[in-house]
């Protein structure tokens, strides 16, 4: 899997004390808020992205930020993948076309966001990544993985597939923080994903070994902090860390559910 690369703003300024030539730079960035319909992105994202981070899930990276106003509130800033150098397919642009190319749809597959036939195709190129990709969705309860990724679908000079936003996920898959609490113990839920029907039982089932066998203390470090996070109690994130152990032995029975 090719490193993400991401995108710098100007050429920034070379640093006064750096011995090697070092340049005070900017990133790129889309920042992220707590919001009524996402009470709990902030956190969600962050703890999402540290587990995949963990799991070596292709998510673009994101970090925890604080602007100079309010120095008391957080924003997640999603960091701007490089996009120029790569021929990328933007699977997050709403399908015009939409079901037009049902035709060539496998039965049962996800109809919800259009770009059936490039789902398709991403599938097959990338049959590793999309895999785990999926399965890390079902363990997160992400409702929102339609419309949120971005590949190099003819392969590419390296081959990139990225994931982006899990604002939807962990405790911010439903409106409010208790339900998304019940979410993550219902392991019925999410319904389906855009994936679905195309992905194979093999790579789909290393990445549920590598889930059940991650150290709790690598789920617990992903999970739980010292401070609360946007609207996120320590309470709570310790309950949702508590949660997503245990939901790791329902991840083979929502794999079949949902993926096949
Ligand atoms: N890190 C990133 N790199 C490239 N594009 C991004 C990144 N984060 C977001 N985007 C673009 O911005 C759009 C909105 O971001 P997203 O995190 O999906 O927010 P929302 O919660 O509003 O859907 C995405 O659909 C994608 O096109
Ligand atoms: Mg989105």
């Amino acid at each position: 899997m090719p490193l993400l690369r991401y995108q710098i703003v100007g050429e920034g300024e070379e640093h006064p004390d750096s011995t090697t030539g070092a340049r005070d730079g900017h990133l790129a960035v889309l920042l992220k808020h707590d919001h009524e319909q996402a009470n709990a992105q902030v956190y969600s994202e962050i703890a999402a992205n540290r587990l995949a981070q963990f799991l070596g899930i292709p998510v673009v990276l994101g970090v925890m930020a604080t602007g100079e106003s309010d120095p008391h509130a957080v924003s997640f800033a999603s960091l701007r993948a490089a996009e120029s150098a790569l021929q990328l397919y933007d699977f997050t642009q709403l399908d015009e076309r939409m079901d037009a190319d049902e035709a060539d749809v496998a039965p049962g597959a996800y109809m919800g966001s259009g770009h059936l036939t490039e789902i398709k195709r991403l599938c097959e190129t990338y049959p590793v990544e999309a895999a785990a990709v999926a399965v890390f969705d079902l363990w997160i309860a992400n409702a929102d993985r339609a419309l949120n990724f971005k590949a190099e679908l003819d392969g590419g000079e390296r081959g990139v597939l990225f994931a982006l936003d899990q604002g939807s996920s962990l405790l911010a898959s439903c409106s409010t923080i208790e339900a998304s609490l019940d979410a993550l113990s219902d392991g019925t839920r999410p319904k389906d994903h855009p994936f679905q029907k195309y992905l194979q039982g093999v790579h789909c089932g290393s990445m549920v070994e590598r889930i059940r066998s991650l150290p709790e203390w690598a789920i617990e470090s992903a999970m739980t902090y010292n401070d609360t996070i946007g609207n996120v109690t320590l309470d709570q994130q310790f309950l949702a860390c508590d949660l997503l152990i245990e939901r790791r032995k329902l991840l083979e029975e929502m794999v079949k559910r949902v993926l096949f």
